[in-house]
Order: C-alpha cells, then structure tokens, then sequence
C-alpha cells in the first residue's frame, strides 16, 4: 500500500482523509496527546484494520473519538451524571471515558467488550477529520504495538508508512501523553490510565475519584481495567533503568553506572533534563525538558526514546520524574518502558 503523507492545512486535505474513512480505510491523524490510526467505529472491517495495521491483540479495545457531546448519545447505553460533569469541564480534551455500550458499536471495536471508551480531542485537525469521516472514529496511537506513541508524523511514518492509507502532519503533539482514561460505568469513577488531566482536577469536578489498584500495585497479580495497560509498552531497543531518590544522590549513582559500564564496552545513554543535563561526565546525554515546566516532559519523552532507538547506545539510564501534576502520568510511562527495573538511591 502507498501512503500518502499530506500537511493538514493544505486544501482539502481534512476532507480527503474524511473520504477515506467513509470508505473504510484508516488515516493517522494529530491530536494534542498524541497522533491516531483512525478508522470508522462503526465498521467492523474498518476496525480490523488497525489491529493488522498495528500488530495490535484484538482484546485490547479502541477509543471511539467525537466531535459533538449529542453523538454520545448513540454510543453510551447510560450517560452518568458524573460523566456529563466531566465532559462539561474536559470535553474537548485529553479525557476519555468508559460507558456501557449500545447496540450500534460493534463489538470489533470494543475487543469483545461490553463497554466503549469515548473521547472528544481539543485538536481542530482531528475534531474537522472526525466529522469529515462519519463522526465516530476509532483511534488507537499510531505506533507499532509495543511501540512509544507517537507524537510527530514522522513518528507515524517510521512505523506505519506503507500499512495505511494516510498521514495528516499536523505538527508536533502539544501534550504528548495519551489521555486520561476514566470509567465512569460503577458509582465511583476509577482513573485506569494517568494522564494530563490528573486525580485533583478530576475530584474538583466529581468528588471523589479512584484509581485502578493495578496501577499502583504494580503487581503482576492484579489484572488491569484497561486492557492494553497491561501490555510491556514504550520500550526502547536498549535496556532502560531509572535511577530515583534525591537529585545529587542519583546523577553520582549515574555517572558511577556511565564509568563502570563504558570499562565494559557498552554505550550508555542518560535521560536528563535542563538542569543536570551538564551534571554527567559520559555518555549520551538528552535532556527531556526543564523540571520547572514538567509539561516539557510529559511532550518529549516519547520523541525521547525514540530517538535512543536510532542511536547505538545499549544501556540507558533515566533520572524519575515524580513532578507534582503529570508526575504520576509520565512515571506510568516510564516505568513501562524500563519494564519496571528501578535503582532506589
Ligand atoms: O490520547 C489518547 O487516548 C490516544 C489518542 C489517539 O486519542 N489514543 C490512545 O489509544 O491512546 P490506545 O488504543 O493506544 O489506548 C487505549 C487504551 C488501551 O489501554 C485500552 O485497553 C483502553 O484504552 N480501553 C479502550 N476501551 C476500553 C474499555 N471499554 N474498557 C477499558 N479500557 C479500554
Ligand atoms: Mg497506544
């Protein structure tokens, strides 16, 4: 297949990408998270396509992506009053949120399951691209499975050119991280994947919010509500370990690392940021963004690690992340992509 790459301010080109997802074919498409694989919801061959497309297991379910609130309405058997709170405050936005699902949504779409995850992306390419191709798109990210997400088209390009139909480049992801997803089907809504949109904000708008227990306990026992977080994600080609604890204590652990593994032949690469990036002696250093404006990481980590992958290095240490907002977003990430290896100093 030949895919076309086209800039998506250039005439036309929302509206050709909508023509190919009328017909059931998949265009990746910018959001301010991160860029999608988009085909139409509602056509199960069309949903099958992105499974072939990203090698992706076919019961890890899609999000189904709106542009309108009253399109819900097809979609969610039930509509909670809590959800109707949230999509108030969030909605456009990096918010997703699990319903029981009608009739209408098959279940190609839902991997099987009973529920629908629904989102409205803030993004104007992907909210004209939604209603240019039918109004209920599915839309994994546009990565490989396993893969970083992507947030450039080039990103994309890498991973998918030559598996779909189309790539609209609408520039850089301003977040970066996938959305928050929050099932608000039970009587308290439970966060099951960290994102920009973070507890605190949710229960300003709800009260109390709960998180997915899988996502803090970290143990292989208890099974994640959304199934694709309980995939091994993110992971660069070389081993990735991340070095926590008090700043002086883990660039020395670090730089000690960086010697002891170049005496031994390997190439060693560091995750830093603006502020200690010229702390560390060896190695190739990348600053992810400035600790003082914890969104610059969120939006660089996956570029971050995709970039590693084109470089030579096979060790790679990351200082953590713990900032007070995305914090717990962007350590959800990492901490997949180091397959949960972590030196406490
Ligand atoms: O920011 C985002 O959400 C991006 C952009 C493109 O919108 N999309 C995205 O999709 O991250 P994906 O497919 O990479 O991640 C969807 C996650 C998976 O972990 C999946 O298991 C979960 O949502 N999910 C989808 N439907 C679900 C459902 N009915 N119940 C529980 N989890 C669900
Ligand atoms: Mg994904």
């Amino acid at each position: 297949m030949n895919t076309i790459l086209v800039k998506a301010e250039e005439k036309d080109a929302i509206l050709k990408a909508g023509e190919i997802l009328r017909r059931g074919g998949l265009t990746a498409f910018p959001t301010e998270t991160v860029y999608g694989l988009g085909a139409n919801a509602l056509d199960e061959k069309a949903a099958a396509k992105i499974y072939a497309a990203k090698g992706r297991p076919s019961d890890n379910p899609l999000i189904v992506h709106i542009a309108r609130f009253e399109d819900l309405e097809a979609i969610a058997a039930e509509i909670p009053e809590s959800a109707r709170l949230l999509a108030k405050r969030f909605w456009p936005g990096p918010l997703t949120m699990i319903f029981r699902k009608t009739e209408k949504v098959p279940y190609g779409t839902t991997g099987g399951l009973d529920t629908v995850a629904v989102r409205m992306p803030s993004h104007p390419v992907a909210l004209a691209l939604i209603e240019a191709g039918g109004g209920y798109i599915a839309a994994p990210s546009a990565n490989t499975s396993g893969k970083p997400s992507p947030t450039t088209a080039a990103h994309v390009a890498a991973d998918m050119d030559g598996r779909i139909d189309l790539i609209l480049d609408g520039g850089p992801s301003g977040i970066g991280l996938e959305s928050t997803i929050v099932d608000v089907s039970g009587p308290v809504p439970v966060i099951l994947r960290p994102g920009y949109i973070n507890q605190a904000m949710l229960e300003e708008v709800v009260g109390e919010v709960q998180i997915d227990q899988a996502l803090i306990r970290d143990d292989s026992t208890v099974r994640p509500k959304a199934p694709g977080m309980k995939y091994k994600h993110y992971a660069p080609k070389a081993d990735l370990k991340i070095v926590e604890g008090p700043q002086e204590a883990v660039v020395r652990e670090i730089n000690r690392l960086i010697g002891e593994k170049t005496l031994q032949g390997e190439k060693v690469g560091v995750i830093a940021t603006e502020e200690t990036k010229e702390l560390y002696q060896e190695g190739l250093v990348k600053s992810i963004g400035r600790r003082m404006d914890e969104e610059s990481i969120g939006r660089h980590l996956y570029s971050v690690l995709r970039e590693f992958d084109e470089s030579e290095v096979s060790q790679i240490y990351s200082e953590a992340f713990e900032t007070p907002k995305m914090g717990q977003a962007i350590m959800n990430r990492l901490v997949k992509a180091a397959g949960h290896q972590i030196i406490k100093v």
